[in-house]
């Protein structure tokens, strides 16, 4: 694993591990056990730049939203971002920006938060779940090809960066280019990844983030939209802040339908100083995982597979086995904090019974919901804490 990061730089959503969240990283764990699953770093500097909010007053959408925004697209590589409330909004807005209509069809994966999916369902779409690559866990393009020689209602895709690697964009975006699709990337577990060397974010028309504290860096609840496309953003724009004219004066002038899903100057003011270390954090926790790779590389179990295409950033470290439940077991036995991400793939929600293909038989996403199991490879983590995890993954196979 190469890091070509040179600057000093959970799920999925809700955190079902073990750990605590504890706040500020100036009075931290001190690598004592328990070893938590997420543990945001949130430093003085937050601290400071959220009393000077407060002190401010201007506690809505404001500056400070608009310089987060700047900066969080700059990051990426991208011309515009568009703050929100969290990832869900994000999503929701994005797809309203690339022009989803009523009953439209837009293929994404069964295995990811049910928020991927929720989104296309609240902006009006339907979900349609193409399989998983057994070895990625992302999006399959042959089961992305398969389905849309099926259908002819089908106007975009929403890959998903799961557990932080990106999907196969450059297969995923060929296919969108050859019928025309949109391309909207769930992003919201990938802050940093990168495919070919380009951030994620880049790919498509629009990508999503979201600032929950399990991610990869937070702004407590919040989202974003990057995009290239100036009419996207703009529409974003307008949507997250009630349909209002974006060319205005900042008067009340509402020219579409839309929803309050601003972020806050108290997210904001977290995030850009959180943005600050990001680099840092995946920095940390690419040489965790590189540390797993090497310690657990002889054990019955699969660790995670890179295409070297792409850059992972590990928002989760996520090792497979028939022997899931007990391994979980043995690692809660031990302090260790662990989650699966996620259990019951979307398409078998109760939520989900009466929407299109959720009967379908997603033979990988099914198997790997079966098989997963996610360790802390959070930035927090000291170097006592990575052995306490390895030796209580070694324990459970070699003591067997
Ligand atoms: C893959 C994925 N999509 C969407 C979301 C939604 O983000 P949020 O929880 O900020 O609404 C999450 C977050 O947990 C996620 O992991």
């Amino acid at each position: 694993m190469t890091d070509t990061e040179t600057n000093p730089e959970t799920d999925g959503g809700i955190d079902t591990g073990t750990g605590t969240e504890s706040g500020y990283d100036d009075d931290s764990r001190g690598g004592a056990t328990p070893v938590p699953i997420a543990d945001p770093q949130l430093s003085a500097d937050a601290r400071e730049r959220v009393t000077a909010i407060l002190e401010d007053g201007r506690l809505a959408d404001g500056p400070e939203v608009r310089a987060f925004e700047e900066e969080f697209a700059t990051y990426c590589g991208t011309e515009k971002g568009v703050a929100t409330s969290n990832g869900t909004t994000a999503l929701h807005a994005a797809l309203e920006a690339v022009g989803l209509d009523d009953g439209d069809a837009v293929i994404t994966s069964p295995f990811s938060f049910v928020a991927s999916a929720n989104a296309i369902r609240l902006a009006g779409g339907t979900p349609v779940f193409a399989d998983i690559d057994p070895e990625t866990y992302t999006l399959d393009p042959a089961d992305v090809r398969r389905i849309l020689t099926d259908r002819d209602d089908v106007v975009g895709l929403l890959p998903v960066h799961l557990y932080g690697l990106p999907a196969d964009m450059s297969a995923l975006c060929t296919i969108a280019d050859e019928h025309d699709l949109f391309v909207v990337e769930d992003a919201c577990q990938a802050h940093g990844a990168k495919v070919d060397g380009d951030r994620v974010g880049t790919c498509g028309d629009a990508a999503c983030f979201s600032f929950y504290p399990t991610k990869n860096m937070t702004t407590g609840e919040g989202g974003m939209v990057v995009t290239d496309r100036d009419d996207v953003a703009d529409r974003a724009a307008s949507f997250v802040n009630h349909g209002r004219d974006v060319s205005g004066t900042g008067g009340y002038d509402h020219v579409a339908l839309g929803h309050n899903f601003r972020m806050t100057s108290i997210a904001a003011a977290i995030g850009r100083v959180q943005l600050e270390r990001l680099p840092q954090f995946n920095r940390a926790r690419r040489e965790n995982a590189a540390v797993y790779d090497e310690e657990l590389a002889d054990l019955p179990l699969e660790t995670p597979t890179v295409p070297t295409d792409r850059r992972h950033v590990y928002h989760q470290y996520t090792v497979r086995t028939d022997d899931r439940d007990a391994l979980a077991a043995t690692l809660a036995e031990r302090d260790v904090g662990t989650g699966i991400y996620y259990e019951t793939p979307i398409h078998r929600q109760p939520a989900y019974e009466t929407v299109s293909t959720a009967a379908a038989q997603l033979p990988a996403a099914e198997r790997a919901a079966d098989e997963v199991l996610s360790l802390p490879v959070h930035q927090g983590l000291s170097a006592g804490d990575r052995r306490t995890v390895i030796e209580a993954v070694r324990d459970h196979f070699t003591t067997q």
